[in-house]
């Protein structure tokens, strides 16, 4: 969480900076700060809330040609001005940024600063302290930097400003994302490459432990021990436009909409020259190869976990177990003899599931990261990667991610099935270009939607989601889009599960919103709607062509049974867009919530 963002170059920074932390808002939201910094020094503006709130404050006539930024999702300390970055040391040589957790501050405060009576209640402020105080003993800034990096235990991404060396950054990560971007005449620093798009596609990736000094004209990389490593820079293959809203009202909406363009990219990606899909012979093997395959994952990229299972069992006939990557740590099961981790996470940055990849990576397992982040942490340390190919997504909600995630283990599933010899009876590629004219259709009837969220959701407390197998799965997600961007108290339950408990909640009025499109448990996920329905519950049905009954809510287009999460889900989706528009509620950036969840 968190976004950092620095510029040295020869135009004034602000604009750029502000522009930068824009993009990054989805890595947190509650407070901001730029510090720039010219002939007179350094300037810090910062701000609780929005960038736009820090936008405000800024000074216009201040010009430098030197950088840094911030955007806040608070871990220590409440969000608040004082809080926010970039941070300043008290002599004010000093000026950082830091995302990340430093897991020993505490310790570091006693041992070497009880004398400093510290402004915030953050981790970082020891950071910069530490580098004023090694200075002071003597030290140049590189040495007083790297000896406090020695010191950190945890995560950082860290740019840093010194005001008796106005032509360089200085930067430093470990375990939290960063990127150099080169320009000409200039050269940035951003958590994202989406952040510096505006000036460059250009950029170099960064190593854990490594530090760079940052120039307008020069970028040099070291190790901790000072040797200097040499990288080429990569292009970052992203188009402007993928970044902005164009003429949406909110980044959901548009990614709700991408979702069959999306699902007709992956498709093409994972087909070879004669049509067939495929997928790189290695990951196939390792897949084969298994006695058991253990999906990790969290939120929604968890949920497409319990569906990839579905597939997997199905198309590949290797068993299956999905797990919740922080409590996976903890409560390891035994494993198999030949396990293979899958790790599913749309941004590659997820903590919790990389502190399960460094665990199973030490115990020598094989492991296989689907993400939608080309070079992200979580695609540099497994074995292997396979892409979302959804273009970025950056609305808090997933949405075009989930759908992606499940088309691509689909896709895992039938070329590992297809290489063992499994054969059945229906062509994926086919069926998927099914589901995209499917999702199209579904993504035209927003107005019904809006209809069914106007009427069950606009007013309630509460809102609980039943379905049976597969729509289960896709209830649990519609629980969460509904829960996260809405706020009404939601949850997803098993149909049959209802009468063991939940089933006392149900009130007059009480929004049920039950799945049916598994011919196999049509007739009974009617008789929960049933249950509930004697109970005073106020059913909204959603319901697949060909299962549908009379007084049905909506019936979706029909597609193959196995490949129904793909769309059912989009009803949930667009219902939980209008429920939290009806209640003025900030669809793309929720209260609490980050894009990018890179603390455990
Ligand atoms: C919900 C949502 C989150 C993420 C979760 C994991 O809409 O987006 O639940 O799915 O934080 O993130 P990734 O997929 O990036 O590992």
């Amino acid at each position: 969480m968190c976004g950092i963002v620095g510029f040295i170059g020869n135009n004034d920074s602000k604009e750029i900076l502000l522009k930068g932390l824009e993009k990054l808002e989805y890595r947190g939201y509650d407070s901001a700060g730029i510090a720039v910094m010219n002939e007179d020094g350094v300037q810090v503006f910062k701000e609780k809330g929005r960038i736009a709130d820090l936008r405000s404050i800024v000074e216009e006539d201040v010009l430098a040609n030197t950088g840094i930024g911030h955007t806040r999702w608070a871990t220590h300390g409440v969000p608040s001005t004082v809080n926010a970055h970039p941070h300043q040391s008290k002599t004010s040589r000093y000026t950082l940024v830091h995302n990340g957790v430093i897991e020993n501050y505490d310790l570091l405060k006693r041992e070497y600063l009880q004398d400093v009576a510290l402004e915030s209640d953050t981790d970082t402020e020891i950071i910069v302290q530490l580098i004023d105080l090694f200075a002071k003993e003597g030290l140049s800034t590189e040495e007083a930097f790297r000896k406090t990096l020695g010191l950190l235990k945890g995560s950082y991404a860290i740019a840093l400003l010194d005001e008796e060396n106005k032509e360089t950054i200085f930067v430093a990560k470990n375990k939290s994302p960063l990127l150099v971007g080169l320009g000409e005449d200039f050269n940035v620093v951003a958590s994202d490459a989406m952040a510096m798009l505006q000036v460059t596609n250009q950029y170099v990736e960064l190593m854990d432990k490594e530090i760079v000094i940052v120039q307008k004209d020069q970028v040099t990389i070291q190790n901790m021990n000072g040797e200097t490593i040499s990288r080429d820079p990569y292009t970052a293959e992203l188009d402007a436009s993928d970044i902005e809203k164009g003429t949406y009202p909110h980044y959901m909406l548009k990614e709700i909409d991408e979702q069959p363009l999306v699902t007709r990219k992956i498709i093409q990606a994972y087909q070879n020259d004669s049509g067939k899909l495929t997928i790189d012979e290695e990951i196939i093997s390792a897949v084969n190869e298994s006695d058991r395959i253990y999906i990790v994952a969290a939120g929604t990229s968890y949920h497409a976990g319990l569906v990839g299972k579905q597939f997997i069992e199905k198309l590949a006939k290797i068993p299956v177990e999905v797990h919740i990557a922080s409590e996976f740590g903890y409560n390891m099961p035994i494993l198999s003899e030949k396990p293979l981790f899958i790790f599913i996470s749309q941004s590659g940055e997820t903590a919790d599931s990389r502190a399960v990849l460094v665990n199973v990576t030490k115990l020598g397992y094989k492991t296989l990261t689907v993400t939608n982040v080309p070079g992200s942490t979580l695609s540099r340390e497994a074995d292997y990667t396979l892409l979302l190919h959804a273009g970025p997504e950056i609305a808090v909600a997933s949405t075009k991610a989930y759908t992606a995630q499940l088309a691509v283990l689909a896709i895992l599933a039938e070329v590992a099935g297809a290489s063992k010899g499994f054969k059945h009876e229906f062509d994926l590629v086919q069926e998927l270009g099914i589901v995209a004219n499917g999702m199209e259709v579904l993504c035209n009837a927003k107005e019904e939607f809006e209809d069914i969220a106007r009427s069950f959701l606009s007013t309630t407390r509460n809102a609980f989601f039943i379905g049976r197998g597969i729509d289960y799965y896709v209830g649990l997600e519609g629980s969460l889009k509904l829960k996260e961007i809405s706020y009404i108290q939601a949850e997803g339950f098993a149909g049959g599960e209802l009468k063991h408990g939940t089933i006392a909640l149900i009130e007059n009025g009480t929004p049920i919103i039950a799945l049916a499109t598994q011919e196999s448990v049509n007739l009974s996920i009617r008789g929960n709607v049933k249950e509930v329905v004697a109970r005073g519950a106020n059913p909204c049905i959603i319901s697949m062509k060909g299962l549908e009954m009379d007084g049905d809510t909506f019936i979706i287009p029909e597609v193959h049974e196995l490949l129904t999460p793909l769309i059912s889900v989009i009803p949930l989706q667009l219902i939980a867009y209008y429920a939290a528009l009806h209640r003025d509620c900030d669809v793309d950036k929720p209260r609490n919530l980050a894009k990018s969840v890179t603390v455990e």
